[in-house]
């Protein structure tokens, strides 16, 4: 795949001025644009992978990117679960890693 950045001035969809905005992921900043999703920052960081399987602990980040395979998921300002891919970043946000879930008592 290839891409390509076209400069504001040349882009026929005109677009206007950028709004930069600057979330947390696991502790560092990484800039944005407003109106990204959390996983568009992280992938614009060239952070590809911020999750691990439940039995492996293969590396995980967006694959669908549309919501459906739930491999994006991260924990956003204390909330666990967040589609990465489906939630637009604001600038402030505290994304963590998010693991296995905490082992069950009753198993
Ligand atoms: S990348 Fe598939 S749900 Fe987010």
């Amino acid at each position: 795949m290839v891409t390509r950045l076209v400069p504001p001035a040349s882009d026929p969809v005109e677009p206007g001025a950028f709004t930069p905005i600057t979330i947390t992921v696991n502790g560092e900043s990484v800039s944005g644009v407003l109106g990204q999703t959390l996983a568009g920052v992280m992938l614009g960081a060239n952070v590809l992978a911020w999750r691990t399987t439940r039995r492996q602990g293969r590396p995980r980040g967006a694959f669908c990117g549309i919501g459906v395979c739930f491999d994006c998921l991260v924990e956003v300002n204390g909330q666990r679960d967040v589609r990465a891919c489906q939630r637009r970043a604001a600038s402030g946000d505290v994304v963590v890693s998010q693991g296995a879930p905490p082992p069950r008592e009753d198993r």
